[in-house]
């Protein structure tokens, strides 16, 4: 293959690859049949173009919020009408370690857990994690150095690699990587099935009915979750012995404790909460960097861009501090990436009590879905909504936008804990790629998007390896 005939398009003109809004309402039947094979498909065209829609269905009431008051009204100001709906808790309960995480914790647990996690991700506390992260970097760059020009890969599994490396560097100090190919693949079985919204969950069939998904999983999330609790163990013990622990995530979730009360937490939490690191963590970050590296390899004047950027830039000498000042496009490039193809495409909550949102009535008991995918690509919230455009994000124009209209990483007191620490890694990765090596779109049809709780490429994200020298 040609490298000319490899090129990507001109920014202004290329439209990304998304589902098409349909036209017209589905049956709850349809519904369920389409949520189980791609939620992101679910969408109609006013999704995209009104505040909210209300609507009663077989499974209840549901209420889609795409205004950004409305938002703020939900997660902020009356959030404690709402919790985390069922469907998400059991999707994500369902492989869940014995104790309960940050993620799925309700109520005081949530809030202890909240302030006893929260320290671990201060600017300060991870600007130690900088160094990790771009040796990960550098590693994986290395391995493309040595490919040949035209080599393919799979980006989507590239990118896994990558975090699943600054993961294991900064959660374990890197005490899992040891050829441990098992833990690993694991891993990989324990995110495909924790990823999986199986109709059961839909139609809220109770625990005890199994899914046949998850049966097929459990002794590969039976020996995941023992590895975390044998390495939690080992730790726990040197930590007792007087030994220095390593300055990782994991040694931080040992001694933490709850500034309120003064407690830590009990082992079986530092396990759930190492297994929420581990799938809200890895999965997200990849697919951030995924679609990010195919939209510039399809965009040639931003590629351009963001070329001169990292080129201009001693990479190793940038600190925690200063990064984002110095990285403005990259940074930019991530953020866009997740506007168009939010890792967290669907945010939802359920109401406790009746209340009014956007001027809509929501019943109490409903859902309230808040979906990133529709809010950043609403008609009424967006130029060029359906366009990859990253000037949008960079400093004096990224003020304009509303809060409550990018929600990547959610909002009010439950966004995620670790928006900085992922922000920090996309960026660093992606610059540290960008530098080393040029991609381009091997597929032979553009990718398609997935929602599996993530968003993700069907069947990978194909892409070739070139040298920069070449294309100078
Ligand atoms: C690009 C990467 C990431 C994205 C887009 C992302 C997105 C999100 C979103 C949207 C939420 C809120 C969910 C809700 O309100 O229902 C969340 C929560 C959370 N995230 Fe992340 N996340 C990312 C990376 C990470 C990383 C690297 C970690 C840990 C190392 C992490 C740990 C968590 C935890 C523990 C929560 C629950 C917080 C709570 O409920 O108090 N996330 N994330």
């Amino acid at each position: 293959m040609s490298i000319a005939a490899t090129a990507g398009h001109s920014s202004s003109s290329w439209r990304p690859p998304a589902p098409k809004p349909r036209d017209k309402i589905m049956s709850s039947l349809e519904m369920l049949y389409v949520v189980s094979r791609n939620p992101l498909e679910v969408w109609n065209k006013f999704h995209f173009t009104e505040k909210a829609v209300a609507r009663r269905n077989i499974f209840g009431d549901v209420v889609v919020l795409m205004d950004p008051a409305g938002i703020r009204h939900v997660m902020v100001e009356n959030v404690a009408n709402y919790r985390k709906d069922d469907l998400q808790r059991r999707v994500l309960g369902a492989t869940r370690a014995k104790g309960e995480s940050l993620l799925t914790a309700e109520d005081e647990l949530w809030r202890k857990t909240r302030r006893t996690v929260a320290p671990l991700f201060t600017p300060r506390r991870i600007a130690g994690f900088l160094p990790l992260m771009s040796a990960a970097a550098e590693r994986l760059a290395a391995a493309w150095r040595r490919k040949p020009d035209g080599y393919p890969i799979d980006a989507a599994l590239d990118m896994t690699r990558v975090t699943f490396d600054v993961l294991s560097s900064t959660l374990f100090s890197n005490g899992i990587d040891n050829g441990n190919d098992r833990f690993g693949n694991a891993m990989s079985r324990f995110l495909e099935t924790t990823g999986r919204v199986d109709p059961l969950d839909i139609i809220g069939a109770p625990d005890w009915v199994p899914r046949i998904g998850r049966l097929r999983a459990q002794s590969t999330i039976d020996f995941f979750e023992s590895s975390v609790a044998s390495i939690i163990d080992t730790r726990r013990k040197a930590i007792e012995e007087g030994r220095q622990p390593p300055p990782d995530l994991l040694s931080a979730l040992l001694q933490a404790a709850d500034p309120e009360s003064g407690q830590g937490l009990t082992d079986a939490e530092v396990a759930a909460n190492i297994v929420t690191f581990i799938g809200a963590g890895h999965e997200t970050t990849a697919n951030t960097l995924t679609w990010a590296l195919y939209l510039v390899s399809q965009a040639d004047e931003v590629r351009e861009e963001l070329e001169a950027e990292v080129d201009g830039i001693d990479l190793g000498s940038l600190d925690a501090g200063d990064l984002f000042e110095r990285l403005p496009f990259s940074r930019a490039v991530i953020e866009e990436a997740m506007r168009l193809y939010p890792p967290a495409p669907n945010l939802s909550r359920t109401a406790m009590e009746p209340d009014v949102a956007a001027g809509t009535i929501i019943p109490g008991g409903a859902n309230v879905y808040m979906p990133p995918y529709v809010l950043h690509r609403h008609r009424l919230l967006w130029d060029e909504p359906d366009f990859f455009r990253p000037h949008r994000f960079m400093p004096g124009r990224r003020e304009s936008i509303d809060r409550y209209a990018y929600l990547p990483f959610g909002a009010g007191p439950r966004i995620c804990v670790a928006s900085q620490f992922a922000l920090m890694e996309a960026v660093i990765v992606l610059a540290t790629l960008v530098k080393t090596a040029r991609v381009v779109f091997s597929g032979e049809s553009p990718p398609r998007a997935v929602q599996r709780i993530t968003l993700r490429p069907a069947g990978g994200m194909p892409m070739r390896l070139y040298k920069r020298s070449n294309f100078t």
